[in-house]
């Protein structure tokens, strides 16, 4: 399928091919003076100064031979040899009535990609900068998935680093050990009862080993011996895992996002020696200060890029090694065309570090791209990363309270969800505080920072999630009373005056669904949903719907709000974003 744009461009392509000019001079898209005309080429221009010709010269001719297509209703030039075009309300509805999935054609042969967006470390409480990760990866995951491509999402743990040596050791030393292993991992306030207690010793045993050396030295053993698989800090580190893992599935089922792969920086661990081993017989792991590494720079670097540590000279491996070995497995496993890090901006050193090693070490091939996609800081109103009312780490389940506190609060402000009863009020009051969150989150370009104002983005008005579920709600409440009324949908969509802005603007989805898959970038389909709802308000301010009473009018634009409804939910839904059926 083909969408309408592509559709002008054709045509208007084989119009410049008709005067001996490259049919890409004829790209159509959609005009920037929407007060001028729906569509704009401006091929023309460049045409003319290849051939040396008048600009509006060419314009012309592409306009004769263009002249009678009955797709356009409109053919001009503007200014010095821009082509304004709008079309005709046949072909805009023959288009619509010939698309499927929303206009959308799935990739050909597929291609499977491998998405990393957890990261969130065993032991220690998940916090806000875990959610950006999850929200935008998610929401890249779903899109990617729509657009066809095979995608594995991979939460990739941090669970194999000294942090986790040093817990084991304090639980060893102070006996304390049974705490680990009698946690029952069936029962919910057992599991909770050992994440507490493991997120304040964590911080306890690392400050008591800045202070003394040799609780260090023996963390550091415990480390190693964990790393070898050796008891009891194997077990304890196992139960420890499969408790944090229970904790974080919850987390992240309540958030509505979905990971393929539970893996973590363990699993890969048995990559490791063979992976140095090769890069070794290679030449690029060199011996530096007693610690091996892999020279990273380039010629072309414009910034100093220091070596990547594969071993430090403790013997202990570093976060770059896990990662390089975890591509190792990825590529044996999976062997993915693309692997896209869904981290936080401030790791970009550390991505191009390991992205080097990996290319050097011919781990992957040229053809594979690795990408860091990553994202800003999420901050306070004070401009501060978001931080708890005391300074402290905001825990992402906190989070999700507080906007769920604010979410019922504003039903309540608005009169809304008042006649439910107390279990259809909590899912809707959970399905506004995850619109909230996500659509002031996704809404945002990617590396940018943001500011995370829970008034400003539960509220049902302006560019929130809110908002934008209170509009499918509105619509499907429409379709409803329609339903109840015995009307059957039955009948031709019209294009009139009313809608033709709204049909239009429907038209553009695969344009905004590309956008946001090269640059894995979900903000452009945040910023096309909301042109949408935006379309439809003045659509439903311009036209009488239920009230209509000319019978196929009245038909045709339930139908588009139909159609509507469906295409703001499916886009909700690439943004992880669930609409209540009522409010
Ligand atoms: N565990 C890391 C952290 O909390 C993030 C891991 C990101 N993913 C990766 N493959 N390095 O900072």
């Amino acid at each position: 399928m083909t969408s309408l744009t592509q559709k002008l461009s054709a045509l208007v392509g084989a119009a410049f091919e008709g005067q001996g000019l490259a049919k890409e001079l004829g790209l159509v898209r959609v005009s920037d003076r929407p007060d001028l005309a729906q569509y704009q080429c401006n091929g023309a221009m460049a045409a003319a100064k290849q051939a040396k010709k008048n600009p509006r010269e060419v314009a012309q001719n592409i306009l004769d031979a263009l002249e009678g297509n009955a797709a356009f209703s409109k053919l001009e030039i503007a200014g010095p040899g821009f082509i304004n075009l709008n079309i005709t309300d046949d072909f805009l509805k023959s288009h619509i009535e010939g698309s499927q999935n929303f206009g959308v054609t799935a990739i050909s042969p597929s291609e499977k990609v491998v998405l990393d967006y957890g990261g969130p470390n065993i032991a220690k409480a998940m916090h806000v900068g875990h959610l950006r990760a999850a929200i935008i990866g998610d929401s890249v995951r779903r899109i990617m998935l729509f657009a066809g491509y095979d995608v594995l999402g991979d939460v990739h743990m941090g669970d194999w680093g000294t942090h986790m040596g040093m817990l084991i050791a304090d639980y060893l030393r102070l006996d304390e050990a049974h705490l680990v292993l009698e946690t029952d991992i069936n029962d919910a306030a057992s599991v909770h009862a050992l994440m507490e207690d493991m997120a304040a010793r964590y911080p306890k045993a690392s400050g008591e080993a800045k202070e003394n050396a040799s609780l260090k030295a023996e963390a550091l053993e415990a480390t190693v011996k964990l790393q070898n698989r050796e008891q009891p800090y194997y077990g304890i580190w196992e139960k420890i895992r499969d408790v944090s893992v229970a904790g974080m599935k919850e987390t992240y089922a309540r958030l509505g996002v979905h990971f393929d792969l539970w893996k973590g920086e363990a699993d890969v661990h048995d990559y490791i020696a063979p992976m140095v081993e090769e890069m070794k017989t290679k030449g690029i792991a060199e011996e530096s200060d007693g610690a091996l590494v892999v020279h990273v720079v380039d010629e072309d670097d414009n910034k100093k890029i220091p070596p990547m540590i594969l071993y430090k000279r403790d013997g202990a491996v570093m976060y770059g090694t896990t990662d390089c070995a975890t591509i190792v497995e990825r590529v044996k496993l999976y062997n993915p065309s693309k692997m896209v890090y869904v981290v936080d901006q401030r790791q970009a050193l550390h991505f191009e570090q390991v992205f080097r090693a990996v290319r050097k070490a011919d781990i992957v091939n040229d053809h594979t791209e690795l990408t860091h996609a990553g994202f800003g800081t999420m901050n306070g109103k004070d401009g501060k990363p978001f931080k708890t009312r005391e300074g402290g780490v905001m825990r992402l389940e906190d989070l999700i309270q507080m906007a769920t506190d604010k979410a019922y609060a504003r039903l309540d402000e608005a009169n809304l969800a008042a006649d439910m009863d107390a279990h259809e009020r909590s899912d809707v009051a959970h399905k506004v505080a995850i619109a909230a969150i996500k659509f002031a989150d996704l809404q945002n370009q990617r590396q940018a920072d943001y500011v995370f104002d829970l008034d400003r983005l539960t509220s049902f008005e302006g560019k929130t999630g809110p908002y934008l579920l209170y509009q499918a709600v509105r619509i499907k409440s429409l379709l409803n009373k329609a339903r109840d009324a015995g009307i059957t949908l039955e009948g031709e969509l019209i294009v009139e005056e009313g809608n033709r802005e709204l049909l239009l603007l429907m038209t553009q989805f695969p344009e905004a669904l590309q956008l946001s898959i090269n640059g894995y970038a979900p903000h452009h389909l945040c910023e096309y949903v909301f042109k949408m709802a935006q379309a439809f308000s003045s659509f439903y301010g311009n036209c009488h719907i239920l009230s209509e009473a000319d019978e196929a009018l009245k038909v045709s634009r339930l139908k588009l709000c139909e159609m509507t409804v469906a295409q703001l939910e499916k886009i909700l839904e690439l943004l992880g974003i669930y609409a209540p059926t009522r409010m």
